[in-house]
């Protein structure tokens, strides 16, 4: 039996995620989105992939349960990029919650029960979380690493919440720090778990906040960074072989910022994010 790449969303960065690593094994590819799905895995079987399909919704455990269980039955799987989002641009407050916080430790916990010996998984983040990390209590920040993932939402730091952009950010925090704390499930299984947190990169959903609101910011912070240029997901499929792959067996429970310098130079006092 080959073994099984698992691919959660299928936008710019899952697909280079699975042409980066799919060649020679199983790759299943889940989303929301079923025309995306359908659209991305044909492209890959015409490039020669071996594709299964999955629908899934990540802010459901029973389906993330169901999605992890069909990929074991596959085979070994002993590499998961977890990918799917929301950007608040494309979506309310409670989607953003769904998705981006509930959604990544659904998926943490039922990958934890199937990931091979060996194995190791990537959750994809975002530098918005690592500025969230700037300015989050000690004490939130260990209630998102720690409380079990059905008890989240009515975290007074979640249930309080009244703009999308506020919940993002501290969703992908939320990943970044419960990450750390499912190495430890993960290590009980010979596996690793690491978070990628990109900066802006040039997918439909880095274009719709470049669009948006904050996108004028965003712009200056990326003119202003160490590298001046906007991600591809092909950055952040290099970053993902990486962290997923025989180079980083000492790598696990920790964030990788894959922003172009972009924190660097807001740190720097250079450039400033948000509204
Ligand atoms: N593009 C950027 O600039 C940027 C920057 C930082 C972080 N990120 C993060 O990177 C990840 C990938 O982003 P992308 O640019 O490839 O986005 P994208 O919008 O191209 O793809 C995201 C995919 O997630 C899927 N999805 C949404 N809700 C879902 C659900 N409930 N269940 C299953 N699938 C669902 C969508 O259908 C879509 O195919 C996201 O987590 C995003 O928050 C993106």
């Amino acid at each position: 039996m080959s073994e099984v790449l698992v691919v959660i969303g299928v936008g710019g960065m899952g697909e280079a995620i699975a042409r980066r690593l799919g060649a020679g094994r199983t790759v299943v590819l889940a989303d929301f989105d079923v025309p995306a799905l359908d659209r991305v895995a044909e492209a890959l079987r015409g490039d020669g992939f071996a594709v299964h399909t999955e629908q899934v919704d990540v802010s459901s455990r029973e389906s993330v349960q169901a999605l992890a269980r069909a990929a074991a039955a596959r085979g070994p799987v002993t590499q998961v990029a977890h990918t799917a989002g929301l950007s608040p641009v494309q979506a309310p407050l409670e989607a953003v919650i769904a998705v981006d916080l509930v959604g990544v430790a659904l998926v943490l916990d039922e990958f934890a029960e199937v990931i091979a010996p060996g194995g190791a998984g990537v959750v994809i983040a975002s530098m918005a979380g690592t500025q969230a990390s700037d300015s989050l209590p000690a004490e939130v920040e260990h209630d998102l690493a720690t409380t079990p993932t059905d008890e989240l939402r009515a975290l007074p730091a979640i249930a309080g919440l009244d703009h999308a952009g506020h919940a993002y950010a501290i969703a992908k925090r939320a990943a970044q720090l419960r990450v750390r704390t499912a190495s430890l499930a993960w290590g009980r299984r010979s596996a690793r778990i690491t978070s990628l947190s990109p900066g802006v990169i040039s997918t439909p959903m880095g274009q719709a906040e470049l669009a948006g609101d904050s996108g004028a910011s965003m712009r200056a912070a990326v003119e202003a960074s160490g590298t001046g240029r906007l991600g591809t997901s092909a950055d952040i499929a290099a970053a993902a072989a990486f962290l997923l792959g025989p180079e980083a067996t000492f790598i696990t429970g920790t964030d990788l910022l894959v922003d172009g310098g972009v924190i660097a130079a807001v740190r720097a006092g250079a450039a400033t994010l948000g509204g």
